[in-house]
C-alpha cells in the first residue's frame, strides 16, 4: 500500500483580526512539534499576506479558503487560482458553508478544482453529506455525485494532484463528530470509488476528515486505515488544540 504523508488543516474560517490571526500563526509556527505531516492553515483572504510573512521558514504551510473557477477578469469580489500562486500552496474548494451560502453546485466545485491544479495549487475538496441524506441511507449515493463531478471537471489523470476531505454536514461546528467507525466507511468509499477512474490515484490521494475534530479525538481518526488526515475549524483557533492535534498525527 502507498505511503500517504497526513496532512493536518487548520480552516479558520471568517474568524480572527489581523492581528489574531498574526499572533495566532506565529504561536502555531513556534510551537510546531517534530513530526512528518504537512500542516497548513487557512486564514481570511486579508490575512493571507501578513500571515504569510510570519510562517516563512517554518513547516507550515498557507492555504486559501476558496477560489475562483475563472481565469482573472471582470468578477467583482472574485480571487483567481493563479493570483494565490507564490503564496499558497493549498486551497480548500466545495466546503459546505460555501455550497449552502454561496450556492455553489458540484459542478462549480469540480471546475474550482481545475483552476487550482492548473495554477499549481493543490485542492482539498470538500465532500459531504446533510442528516437527512444520511438518514435516509443515501450519503454514500451523495458523497459519490459530488465526487464524480470532480473527478469530471479534473480528468482521471490528474486526480493524484488533489486531497478530498470528507465533513459530514451535521459534524461541522457542532460538537458532534462522525463515529470512527462511519468517518472510516465513507473515507474507504470515497478511496474505492475514485479507484474506479484512477486506481494509481486513489493509492495517493489522501483523505481528510472534518467535522469537530478536536484534541480529544483527532488520535482515533489517524489510527484508521482511510482517514490521512484532518481539516479542523474550531480547534484550529487555538494555538495549544491546534498544537495537540498536530502531535497525534506523528
Ligand atoms: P469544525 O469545522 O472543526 O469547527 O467542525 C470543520 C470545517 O468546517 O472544516
Amino acid at each position: 500500500m502507498a505511503e500517504r504523508t497526513r496532512l493536518i488543516a487548520g480552516n479558520w474560517k471568517m474568524n480572527l483580526e489581523e492581528w489574531a490571526a498574526v499572533e495566532l500563526a506565529g504561536s502555531i509556527a513556534d510551537g510546531m512539534p517534530s513530526g512528518t505531516a504537512d500542516v497548513v492553515v487557512f486564514p481570511p483572504f486579508p490575512w493571507l499576506v501578513p500571515v504569510s510573512a510570519v510562517l516563512e521558514g517554518s513547516r507550515v504551510a498557507l492555504g486559501a479558503q476558496d477560489c475562483s473557477s475563472e481565469a482573472p477578469g471582470a468578477y467583482t469580489g472574485q480571487v483567481s487560482a493563479s493570483m494565490l500562486n507564490g503564496l499558497c500552496r493549498y486551497v480548500i474548494v466545495g466546503h459546505s458553508e460555501r455550497r449552502r451560502d454561496c450556492c455553489e453546485s458540484n459542478e462549480l466545485v469540480g471546475l474550482k478544482a481545475l483552476a487550482a491544479i492548473e495554477a499549481g495549487i493543490a485542492p482539498i475538496a470538500c465532500v459531504g453529506e446533510a442528516l437527512d441524506t444520511r438518514k435516509a441511507g443515501d450519503a454514500v449515493a451523495w458523497v459519490e455525485e459530488q465526487l464524480d463531478a470532480i473527478t469530471a471537471a479534473v480528468g482521471a489523470d490528474r486526480l493524484d494532484q488533489l486531497a478530498i476531505a470528507y465533513e459530514p454536514i451535521w459534524a461541522i461546528g457542532t460538537g458532534h463528530s462522525a463515529s470512527v467507525e462511519d468517518a472510516e466507511e465513507m473515507c474507504a468509499e470515497i478511496r474505492r470509488r475514485l479507484g474506479e477512474s484512477n486506481p494509481g490515484a486513489a493509492e495517493t490521494v489522501r483523505i481528510l476528515y472534518g467535522g469537530s475534530v478536536n484534541a480529544g479525538n483527532a488520535h482515533a481518526y489517524l489510527g484508521t486505515a482511510s482517514i490521512d488526515g484532518l481539516l479542523v475549524g474550531g480547534a484550529s483557533l487555538k494555538s495549544d488544540s491546534f498544537l495537540e492535534i498536530v502531535a497525534a498525527s506523528g
